[in-house]
């Protein structure tokens, strides 16, 4: 199957990716996974903070400082993390943010938790894993296990998914893959299955897996640039202002 980006701000492909259970991007070093990640992100904007039906929330995980840090005070995000002690409590509290749910499912009786979408995002996770693996995997794992009933979903970025970086109890939770440019078949076998990867360009173009269907390939994978990103955090940073005032307000008063 083949994607073209429509003329409009919002992204067929990425409004697809935000609806898998877990989504991981991997490539090279330049590939483009950071692009794809900030599209993703940005194609998100366009639905409420709130945690109600159709609401988009994100756990931001920015090991590098500096991919993610624009996103921080958008009312979109529940936490941000870029230093080690901060990224561990940000995973424990997605943690409990999803025995929350499913306290709230199993009172409600239901399957799923009819609230928004959370994603924890996280980018470069080859630098998380080599920082703190044993801390953070099996919360990981957990999350990947058991977050897709409670909306909570994750996304990562790495360069190379093999084994001391992802262990398979992780990878197998995710079903939904887009390969980026590698540098030979061998990771392009580590990341789709089969070679193919190591003949894309340098970026803009992608094979994806998505369960259930063949493997896609997807070209033209757009480039949404720090202005139209800025713009459209300003939009909603101000949007929240007043609220965050009035939260300010009733702390002092109580
Ligand atoms: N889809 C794209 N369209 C246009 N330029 C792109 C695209 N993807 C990547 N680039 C270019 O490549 C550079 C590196 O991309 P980046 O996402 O930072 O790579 P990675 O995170 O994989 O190391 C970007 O700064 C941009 O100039
Ligand atoms: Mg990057």
């Amino acid at each position: 199957m083949k994607w073209t980006t429509p003329a409009g701000k919002y992204n067929f492909w990425h409004t697809e990716l935000l609806e898998q259970k877990h989504l991981m991007i991997a490539g090279a070093a330049g590939s483009g996974k950071s692009v794809l990640l900030n599209g993703i992100i940005y194609n998100a904007l366009f639905s409420f903070p709130c945690d109600v039906p159709g609401g988009k929330q994100f756990i931001l995980i920015d090991p590098t400082r500096v991919e993610l840090c624009i996103y921080k005070k958008l009312p979109h995000t529940l936490r941000y993390a870029s230093e080690p002690v901060e990224m561990f409590q940000a995973l424990q509290y997605a943690m409990a943010l999803t025995e929350e749910r499913y306290k709230a499912m199993q009172r409600k009786r239901l399957r799923l938790y009819d609230g928004s979408d959370v994603y924890v995002i996280i980018d470069e996770f080859a630098d998380l894993m080599t920082t703190q693996a044993r801390r953070v995997k099996p919360l990981i794992q957990r999350l990947a296990q058991i977050g897709r009933a409670a909306r909570v979903h994750i996304i990562l970025c790495t360069q190379c998914p093999i084994a001391r970086v992802i262990p398979t109890e992780i990878k197998v939770n995710f079903d939904s893959i887009v390969g980026l440019h590698t540098a030979n078949a061998q990771q392009s076998r580590n990341i789709i299955g089969v070679k193919g990867c190591e003949l894309l360009p340098q970026y803009g173009e992608a094979y994806y897996i998505k369960p259930g269907a063949a493997l896609c390939h997807s070209r033209n994978i757009p480039l949404f640039t720090d202005e139209q990103i800025a713009a459209q955090v300003k939009w909603w940073t101000d949007q929240a202002k007043p609220f965050q005032f009035l939260r300010r307000m009733f702390k002092k008063t109580v």
